[in-house]
């Protein structure tokens, strides 16, 4: 759905416009890695969907892995502290990693998970994420492959979480304030 009870202030982003932009994103990448087996890395809950919408638009047959490392706990600020909840069911000594997600906001999960992918061997580490909050960096991280760079405002749907809520969301958009009990 592209509201929730009238919960949104404003949507950023459309199906439509998300969809087209994976659809380049997805060519790039099978361009990218021609000749290469690639293994798609989603990143528990948030890139579910960009992972499911992405690999869906590969020209080949590709293995997705899962982890689930959180910064945010519940709230609408990073902590800063990234924890393991769910570690990679694959060996990925030699392979080239595709990490997906959903948004790169103070980059603090995916800069920790870049470094923790490549020391286990990995032959290559890349990036694909739907969002980027260039505004909010704390740190840099290098990512190959970026939807759309928004501005520094708190954001749900397309996976995007607000204390579990709205990642169902099919647009991408601003809560009201009163929906924060403001
Ligand atoms: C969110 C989002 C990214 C990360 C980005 O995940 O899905 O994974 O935060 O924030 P950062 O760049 O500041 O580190 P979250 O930790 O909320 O877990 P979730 O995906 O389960 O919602
Ligand atoms: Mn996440
Ligand atoms: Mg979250």
């Amino acid at each position: 759905v592209t509201d929730m009870g009238g919960k949104l202030q404003q949507v950023l982003l459309t199906e439509e416009q998300i969809g087209r932009r994976l659809d380049e994103m997805a060519a790039q990448i099978d361009a990218d890695y021609e000749g290469r087996d690639l293994l798609l890395v989603g990143v528990l809950k948030g890139a579910v969907y960009a992972m499911a919408d992405l690999s869906r638009r590969l020209h080949r047959s590709v293995p997705m892995d899962w982890m689930a490392v959180s910064s945010y706990g519940s709230g609408t600020r990073s902590s800063g502290v990234v924890r393991i909840l769910k570690d990679l069911d694959s060996d990925i000594t030699g392979r080239d990693v595709l990490i997906v997600e959903d948004i790169i906001d103070s980059g603090l999960t995916l800069s920790w998970l870049v470094g923790n992918l490549s020391s286990r061997g990995a032959s290559s580490v890349e990036i694909a994420s739907v969002l980027r909050k260039p505004g909010a960096a704390k740190v840099e991280v290098g990512v190959k492959y970026v939807g759309f760079d928004i501005p520094t405002e708190f954001v749900v749907g397309y996976g995007l979480d607000y204390a579990e809520n709205y990642r169902n969301l099919s647009v991408i958009g601003t809560l009201r304030p009163e929906v924060y009990g403001a």
